[in-house]
């Protein structure tokens, strides 16, 4: 069987075999971390984005959506705090040359040690069979202790030495840990230093520091600074939300794992305002329902998992991931964040504008606490190619490549395909079209042999295959085949309508939500 890192490599080359993903500028040896959307990447992208925007805004009375712009005055980056803290630690291996995220080398370590905690449960849960308890054994066990008590004496030590910016002392803690280099296998570090990660340009003719703009790290601020003309012009009563989808861009250093850390990259954001002491009870909400929301897609509940944050960004009061088990392993998909009013605070403060809203249920003023839900759309989009791609051995010895996209979400909904290229079949296939093409994404494929088209479209993650042959001239009725059970059916070209809208609408997604 083929291994993580295997699967991994074959979903990134599938993806640009079949037009979801290319490196960008590719003819010129590409651009690191930044990636284009091919044909079919492009639907897969819109469709997910279609789904998170109608979950959010029009599923919600109480949300309404922007679409602010990527260039902001620079003084809201000084005001959000990014100037100044929107760092990451960074540390050089002197022999590999390789730079690291210095948290990232601490975390990866713990999690190490926690694999063996979880290895001893899983060795003792198979010698104790039904009798096994595991809270007793993790409280009794020595080697489980010893272990926990590790993994904690780091974290809380990484944790204060974050706090206090001891940067001397985050790498002592790599040299303590004795962590290596991966790629050369030595200890010989460099000091950890902080790294902006905001790209800057300049604006107008003139190139001079007053004129130097930030491409934006994070679509939150565009609707923390309209926070008041969106409340007033939408009649907006607290508690209510802003959501917006739009580019980001960071200046990632330790940009891998293809889309997964890109330095353009979309977020689809949501800042919901709320009354000041409620913003606990609305965080835990929002926790529900995105969990709720990211498992309606299908790719397997056991793959979500939330992670709490071990230090809080400049702005929270309370924060956590959604992660979603990646072929390289748990990492974050998700973050929902309790900003407190961090946000519109320094806003007021450095604009010198009132952004308060007046209660008239109890009767105050008052700037609004914020609860963020922030989701990547090319980490969700990583997650559902990761897991929708099967290669599947058949029972006459092939193996079969398919995308077990959810119907909704895949990018081409139905594919016609003629038998023949002859006897009137093109035409009365291209009638088909013309019925379905108006609802639902198609495609028409004629060339080779029906069975290479067929492995064609479950490549591409095509739900239905709808072939026309002689015997549809004389009864109207055709062929639909099923993607995931690879199963045909001869049905009424009539009853087609049906059949493909039952299984590619929407509603039923966002009905389970409720
Ligand atoms: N406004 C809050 C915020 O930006 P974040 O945790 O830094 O929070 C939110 O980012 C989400 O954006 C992440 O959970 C991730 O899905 C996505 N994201 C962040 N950096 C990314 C990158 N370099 N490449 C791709 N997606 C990224």
């Amino acid at each position: 069987m083929a291994n993580q890192d295997d699967i991994f490599k074959n979903i990134i080359s599938h993806s640009k075999e079949y037009g979801f993903i290319f490196q960008s500028s590719e003819i010129y040896d590409g651009l690191s971390a930044v990636y284009d959307y091919g044909q079919m990447g492009v639907e897969l992208k819109k469709n997910l984005r279609d789904y998170w925007w109608k979950a959010m805004v029009q599923m919600h009375e109480n949300i309404v959506g922007i679409d602010a712009s990527i260039f902001m005055h620079p003084t809201t980056w000084k005001a959000s705090g990014h100037v100044d803290a929107f760092n990451d630690p960074l540390i050089d291996n002197k022999d590999s040359k390789k730079r690291y995220r210095a948290d990232v080398l601490i975390e990866e370590h713990v999690a190490k040690i926690e694999g063996k905690i979880q290895k001893e449960i899983d060795k003792a849960k198979e010698r104790f069979g039904e009798s096994f308890n595991e809270e007793t054994f993790c409280s009794t066990n020595a080697r489980v202790l010893e272990n926990q008590a590790k993994a904690d004496a780091i974290l809380s030590r990484f944790k204060t030495a974050l706090e206090n910016n001891d940067l001397a002392d985050v790498r002592q803690i790599i040299i303590d840990c004795e962590i290596v280099c991966p790629i050369s296998g030595s200890k010989n570090w460099t000091e950890v230093r902080q790294f902006n990660l905001m790209f800057s340009t300049s604006m107008g003719a003139v190139t001079e520091d007053s004129n130097i703009i930030y491409l934006r790290p994070e679509t939150a601020q565009g609707i923390f600074v309209n926070f008041l003309n969106v409340q007033k012009s939408g009649r907006m009563k607290i508690p209510f939300g802003i959501a917006q989808t739009g580019k980001a861009f960071r200046n990632e250093i330790v940009a891998r794992q293809f889309i997964f850390r890109m330095r353009e990259f979309e977020q689809m954001e949501m800042q919901f305002f709320v009354r000041p002491g409620t913003e606990m009870e609305w965080y835990n909400y929002w926790k529900d329902a995105r969990i709720k929301w990211h498992k309606s897609l299908g790719m397997g509940n056991e793959n979500y998992r939330f992670h709490d944050h071990l230090k809080l960004a400049h702005y929270a009061n309370a924060a956590c991931d959604i992660e979603f088990n990646f072929p390289f392993g748990f990492k974050e998909l998700e973050g929902i964040h309790s900003r407190t009013d961090f946000d519109l605070k320094a806003h007021e403060q450095f604009s010198g504008k009132k952004l308060q809203y007046f209660d008239p249920e109890i009767n105050q003023n008052y700037v609004p606490y914020v609860v963020e839900t922030s989701v990547g759309l090319d980490r969700l989009f990583l997650s559902v190619l990761s897991k929708a791609y099967t290669e599947e051995k058949l029972e006459d010895g092939t193996t079969r490549i398919a995308l077990n996209i959810p119907a909704f979400l895949a990018p081409i909904k139905v594919a016609i395909l003629p038998l023949l290229k002859k006897d009137g079949l093109p035409e009365k296939a291209r009638e088909i079209m013309d019925l379905l093409k108006f609802d639902h994404a198609c495609t028409f494929d004629e060339k080779d042999t029906i069975g290479k088209r067929y492995r064609r479209q479950d490549a591409i993650g095509t739900p239905f295959c709808i072939t026309i042959d002689h015997q549809t001239l004389e009864d109207n009725t055709v062929t639909i085949r099923h993607r995931d059970t690879m199963k045909q059916e001869r049905v009424a070209i009539e009853q087609l309508q049906q059949i493909v809208e039952e299984k590619v609408s929407l509603k039923k997604a966002l009905k389970s939500l409720n």
